[in-house]
């Protein structure tokens, strides 16, 4: 057995890597090590938590007590576990260096002296790049994050690459674009946005709606991390984008259609601070690796949109009965809508 651990696992991406993993890898054994904060949630593993090659450990990356002796354990370490969205660390960045930079400190001092480690994959961003005028980001390009949330990621993604170069920790670092598809927790664009339209309920559209996002469906991702562990060069970072760039605005007009909701749920409301304008990646470096693409943008954003509507059981307790959704909500859009 390989034995597999995989922080943030009982969150959107994370879940479904643990997923994807237990089927294309039947030689793997995965410990799921998860601190289970707002975004964590136990039912988002319901269908794998009595697998047989999959063992669930509530617990910080940051504590070392527990991380520790995991990482020491494995032969691949896949870090997912991170604070992930934006306007919240905006509003408060104080957990965001805690995990994500903090964190990844005590994941790669642990595999400094793991003795079979074979590879720690540091699931980064393409919001490291910072906003992209013109033309596609390559792994090489300045790293210019613009808010909390990017700016702990970069911190952690070279935080990574130096524990290759001076320890040769065989770190790989991925940088994906914007992910989507089913168990995204219903603060992030797409899934808030099905929600509130399934509800009949204002979609928070943040200035022009020009802004552009590269939207990858989140099993190509998890193919793309797979592709990286089988055949990627430690020391490496690779780009893992969706090639599907899309404006804000026309996003919103693609899913209230989808949702079979009017145009006149689109609320525009007072921009993001800071807000990137544009992230684009060059993914050829991936593609070498013989990695694609392969859910069409149109069937992928369709799919979801059934997913949401199918599994209101997951999304709509965390929605309504959830104070602390209740309170972020307030006061990310109280003053905004
Ligand atoms: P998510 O917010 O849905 O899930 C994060 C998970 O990490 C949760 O289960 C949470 O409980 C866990 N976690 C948080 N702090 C922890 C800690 N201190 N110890 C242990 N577990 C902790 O995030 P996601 O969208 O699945 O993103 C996963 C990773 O992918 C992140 O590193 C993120 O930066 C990266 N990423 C995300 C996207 C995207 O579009 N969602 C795109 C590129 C990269
Ligand atoms: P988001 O899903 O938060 O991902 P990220 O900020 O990591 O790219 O947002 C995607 C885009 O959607 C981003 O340009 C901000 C915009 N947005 C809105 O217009 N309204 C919203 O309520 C949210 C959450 C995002």
């Amino acid at each position: 057995m390989i034995n597999v651990l995989v922080t943030g696992g009982a969150g959107f991406i994370g879940s479904n890597f643990v997923r994807y993993a237990l089927q294309a890898h039947p030689d793997w054994h995965i410990t799921n090590l998860d601190k289970l904060t707002y975004a964590g949630r136990m039912e988002t593993l319901n269908d794998v938590i009595g697998h047989a090659r999959h063992t669930f450990v509530h617990g910080d990356i940051a504590d070392a007590t527990v991380a520790a002796p995991l990482v020491k354990a494995s032969d691949l370490v896949v870090h997912f576990a991170a604070e992930t969205h934006v306007d919240r660390s905006i509003l408060e960045a104080g957990e965001f260096i805690k995990t994500d930079v903090i964190g990844t400190f005590v994941l790669l001092e642990a595999a400094r002296h793991a003795s079979h480690l074979r590879a720690f994959v540091q699931i980064s961003t393409d919001e490291v790049y910072g906003s992209v005028p013109a033309g596609s980001s390559v792994e090489t390009d300045e790293l210019k994050p613009r808010n909390p949330y990017s700016a702990s990621k970069a911190g952690a993604d070279r935080l990574a690459y130096s524990y290759w170069a001076t320890y040769q920790v065989p770190v790989m670092i991925t940088r994906a674009s914007n992910n989507y598809g089913p168990f995204q927790f219903p603060e992030k664009v797409i899934p808030l946005f099905i929600s509130n339209a399934i509800d009949n309920i204002p979609v928070p559209l943040y200035g022009e709606g020009l802004n552009v996002r590269d939207w990858l469906h989140v099993m190509d991702h998890c193919r793309g991390v797979d592709a990286v562990i089988e055949r990627g060069t430690p020391g490496e970072v690779y780009n893992v984008g969706g090639s599907n760039e899309v404006r804000n605005v026309d996003l919103t007009h693609t899913l209230l259609r989808l949702a079979q909701r009017p145009e006149s749920l689109i609320q525009r409301v007072q921009d993001r601070p800071g807000h990137d304008m544009r992230y684009s990646l060059d993914t050829t470096k991936l593609r070498k690796l013989g990695w694609a693409p392969r859910v069409p943008f149109d069937e992928g954003l369709r799919d979801t949109v059934s997913w949401y509507h199918e599994n209101e059981w997951w999304w709509r307790p965390i929605k309504e009965n959830d104070p602390s959704f209740r309170a972020y909500y307030q006061a990310q859009y109280g003053s905004r809508t």
